[in-house]
């Protein structure tokens, strides 16, 4: 039989599949897999099932219902001052991965160059190969995972199409700082290109911290493409509900993309979110608060245990070197010991980089309950410190 796609062919089962399985082989608490305990904000659960007995559950417009358009207008001019309009540079995906599915399929001719910064979440590298483009890498380690104007300088050239930018990012809690994201703008602009903004983090900060949208900076207003999740922001990642902010020129094109791929997603889920973006700061400010509680209990429990924890200023992970605890072995095997043996279920760092290299460190995730990071953390003192 004649062969499948030659890019998808080479994937194998992704790195949070495996170690979820083997996660529930063992019974281990899964701190590896990114998705919070709990059944989301109950009022927003509310309107969604009221939505389904009262409200019209045909496809609603492919760019989104009314409501939620203007609710992710209204966020953008609350949170970061945007002004946007609603009716036409605002677009409803199922979910954050479709709003970058369809973004970089819009975008990216065969042949163009595409800069993504590792450690990377796992979506990106496969839809810029399958839209034909040529990544161009750029790698941050730990412990400060900071960006360089000379890496920059690495890799843009004229053949740069775009840059994908995830802050705060996915595994490593890095924020971008204004410098580093002032950086990032100088060389959009030289090399006339655009920004993939995933900012699906965009409400999970903390230490005082508040994101910057790459979009607020001056000459970007124009280049950017803004990615949110409902999934992150209410805690609901099961919804894939996901909204691009663009203008409109750049929105078209995306739109285009998005209406051969989903075209549409559920009306009532839609709904409920335009209800949740419209809740009180007291929500947001409830949301990074508790996380960050979880943060803290996890960081220290790791600390005490003899991991070095990194920092962490954003998203629900959090990354950790195992080295001293004396392992000898590699982050997927450390990630499978503590799966089968310590019963707590990590991912291995080196999976969001291509080719190796740092090794040596997990990612656990802290969107959990208070007592399973505990359990967990008992777990772990129990296998390590007998
Ligand atoms: C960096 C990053 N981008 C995008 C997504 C996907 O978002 P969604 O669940 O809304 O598709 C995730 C989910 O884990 C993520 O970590």
């Amino acid at each position: 039989m004649k062969e499948f796609n030659n890019v998808l062919r080479s994937y194998g089962t992704t790195i949070f599949e495996v170690m979820s399985r083997l996660a529930q082989e063992n019974g281990a608490i899964n701190l590896g897999q990114g998705f919070p305990d709990g059944n989301g904000p109950p009022d927003v659960v509310r309107v969604a099932c009221e939505y389904l007995e009262t409200g019209v559950n045909q496809y609603p417009s492919m760019m989104g219902i009314p409501p939620l358009r203007e609710a992710v207008a209204n966020i953008n001019k609350r949170f970061y001052g945007l002004e946007i309009d609603g009716s036409v540079e605002v677009m409803v995906t199922s979910g954050g991965t479709e709003a970058l599915a369809s973004s970089l399929f819009a975008l990216i001719e065969p042949g163009d160059e595409v800069v993504l910064i590792e450690p990377l979440y796992d979506s990106y590298l496969p839809i810029v190969r399958r839209a034909g483009g040529v990544a161009k890498f750029i790698r941050l380690e730990p412990p400060n995972w900071s960006l360089t104007e000379s890496s920059l300088a690495s890799v843009f050239s004229d053949r740069t199409k775009l840059i994908l930018l995830n802050s705060p990012m996915n595994p490593c809690s890095k924020v971008f700082t204004t410098e580093e994201l002032s950086l990032i703008a100088s060389f959009v602009s030289k090399y006339d290109s655009y920004a993939v903004c995933d900012e699906v983090y965009e409400h999970l900060l903390f230490d005082g911290l508040k994101h910057v949208p790459l979009m607020t900076l001056p000459g970007m207003r124009e280049r950017c493409i803004r990615i949110g999740s409902a999934g992150k922001t209410f805690s609901l990642t099961g919804w894939k509900v996901g909204y691009i902010t663009a203008q409109l020129n750049l929105l078209n094109p995306i739109a285009k993309a998005h209406q051969f791929l989903t075209f549409t997603t559920p009306p009532n889920l839609q709904a409920a979110v335009a209800y949740g973006l419209s809740k009180d700061d007291h929500y947001f400010k409830t949301l990074s608060s508790g996380l960050e509680r979880c943060r803290d209990l996890l960081a220290n429990g790791l600390k005490n245990l003899g991991f070095e924890v990194m920092p962490c200023h954003g998203s629900y992970f959090i990354t950790a070197d195992f080295r001293p605890l004396g392992f000898e072995g590699n982050d997927e095997e450390f990630c499978r010991h503590i799966t089968v043996e310590a019963k707590v279920a990590a991912v291995p760092v080196s999976a969001f980089y291509q080719g190796g290299g740092v090794d040596n460190f997990v990612r656990f995730c802290f969107c959990k309950e208070e007592k399973t990071l505990m359990k967990a953390l008992d777990r772990l003192r129990k296998h390590f410190n007998g």
